[in-house]
């Protein structure tokens, strides 16, 4: 049986804390268990290094967080744990990326936008102290993904569109060149994972440095977090409601169904808070502890831990510098000591059918639309309506020599949209499921590229 390649990465800027261990590790770690999945879970210290520019930050990140998840029960032996930066075919392959994805939809991620915004408030120029780094992130998570075939990506939600912009980068790749290069990785978001509340019953991050640690500091810090836990001021003996508490739910998250009822029990009895956190503390501490000795037992031995991340560079790089090897190849960076191929190879073969056209009528109020029909007559797109037949002219004209880099296309959850000037101009049929809409979508980027070329 084929096993399903699962890959994450984890970017090394901060140090982990229970909220990370819920929501990330600790299902990650259950997932890399299953016999049916082949895990490859790496350190994103290239990404940390958009974050960061303090080196004893990121050297120290590295460290701890390859530890955390060696001590949380990761097995080097059944996963590939290794760094991102001991894998020099992704970077690479982020350059072979760069050169096939279109700036508009680097413009459109998030995490830019987000940067641009906040420059406009400020009033400042838009890309103030953005770095190409930032805006070239999703391109290098691209890479991450596509150079091992990943099937399943498992992130956080905010990471969503980073995946679909690694499908559509890959997508592209394949598309260019003429081959399945590359699987195209479907984004996992586990549902039931635990979201943690931090300190003050807002999502635990450390953005709002609201975090409980994991292991720095120990059973001393653990137990002076979880004491400051913000509770209501009912009284010892008063009811509590369990599902309104933060305490509860860390502690559902790191008990029995038996031990969060008997807890949701004492709750409304009146358990006062102060031993309320007693009890959180020492059910934390109690899966934690183990962990914790594992921690310090590897943190203190640097090297053991630097040999682990050699070996899964090695079993990554087994994977990746073939896959490279073959890129190279399709992209025409050949030996010269083959045999040449001729310049009229490859791609020329490929588009050698009739080109794509565009066909004018008038719907039944009389406005003018037209379709753009792929060679074998296949509708691409359906314009909307002009009320005069110069204007939809124009805008076959802008189509026709938009080309598939610039063109912006939305994704409906069956269809196309083509966007120009951030205004729908026209939609594609709807289509049976995501996966003929993207075949959809191939077909509409060879077309819009043969018309620009005519
Ligand atoms: N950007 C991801 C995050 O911040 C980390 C990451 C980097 C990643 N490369 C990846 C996750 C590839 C999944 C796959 O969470």
């Amino acid at each position: 049986m084929a096993r399903l390649r699962v890959l994450t990465g984890i970017t090394t800027t901060g140090t982990p804390h229970l909220g990370n261990y819920a929501g990330a590790i600790r299902p990650a770690v259950e997932a890399s268990r299953r016999a049916e999945v082949d895990a490859f879970y790496f350190m994103a210290d290239y990404h940390a290094l958009i974050k960061s520019d303090d080196p004893a930050r990121i050297e120290r990140s590295r460290l701890e967080i390859a530890a955390t998840w060696l001590a949380a029960g990761l097995d080097p032996h059944t996963v590939t744990f290794y760094r991102q930066s001991d894998v020099p075919e992704i970077p690479e392959l982020c350059w072979f990326l760069t050169c096939v994805t279109a700036k508009g939809l680097l413009n459109r991620a998030h995490a830019y936008k987000a940067a641009v915004d906040k420059n406009a408030e400020a009033g400042e120029d838009a890309d103030a102290g953005v770095t190409a780094g930032l805006y070239m992130y999703p391109v290098l998570m691209a890479a991450d993904i596509l150079a091992f075939d990943a099937h399943k990506v498992p992130v956080g939600r905010d990471q969503i569109q980073h995946i679909e912009m690694a499908r559509d980068i890959g997508q592209r790749f394949n598309h260019l060149y003429g081959g399945e290069f590359f699987v195209l990785p479907e984004v996992v978001i586990e549902e039931q994972v635990a979201t943690l509340p931090g300190l003050d019953g807002r999502k635990m991050s450390k953005s709002y440095d609201n975090t409980i640690p994991l292991f720095a500091g120990g059973a001393k810090a653990l137990r002076e977090a979880v004491m400051r836990i913000v509770t209501d001021s009912r009284l010892p003996g008063e009811p509590k409601d369990p599902d309104s508490a933060s305490l509860f739910t860390l502690f559902r998250a790191f008990a029995s169904e038996a031990e969060t009822a008997a807890f949701r029990q004492a709750l409304l009895e009146g358990i006062g808070w102060g031993e309320a956190k007693q009890v959180l503390f020492e059910r934390l501490e109690s899966q934690i502890a183990p962990m914790r000795e594992r921690y310090d037992a590897l943190v203190a031995k640097p090297a053991q831990i630097e040999e682990i991340l050699q070996e899964g560079a090695r079993k990554a790089r087994a994977i990746a510098t073939p896959k490279l090897a073959v890129l190279r190849e399709a992209i025409g960076l050949r030996s010269m000591a083959t045999v040449p191929v001729s310049a009229a190879g490859g791609k020329a073969e490929k588009a050698a059918d009739k080109p794509p056209r565009f066909a004018s009528f008038r719907d039944e109020d009389g406005r003018f639309r037209f379709r753009l029909l792929a060679a074998d007559g296949e509708e691409l797109l359906l314009s909307s309506a002009f009320a005069d037949p110069k204007a939809a002219g124009l805008m076959q004209k802008r189509i026709k020599s938009l080309g598939a880099a610039a063109a912006v296309v939305q994704l409906t959850s069956h269809g196309l949209l083509l966007e120009l000037d951030g205004e729908p101009v026209a939609s594609s049929p709807e289509h049976a499921d995501a996966q003929a809409r993207d075949r959809a979508l191939e077909r509409l980027r060879e077309a819009l590229d043969r018309l620009a070329q005519a």
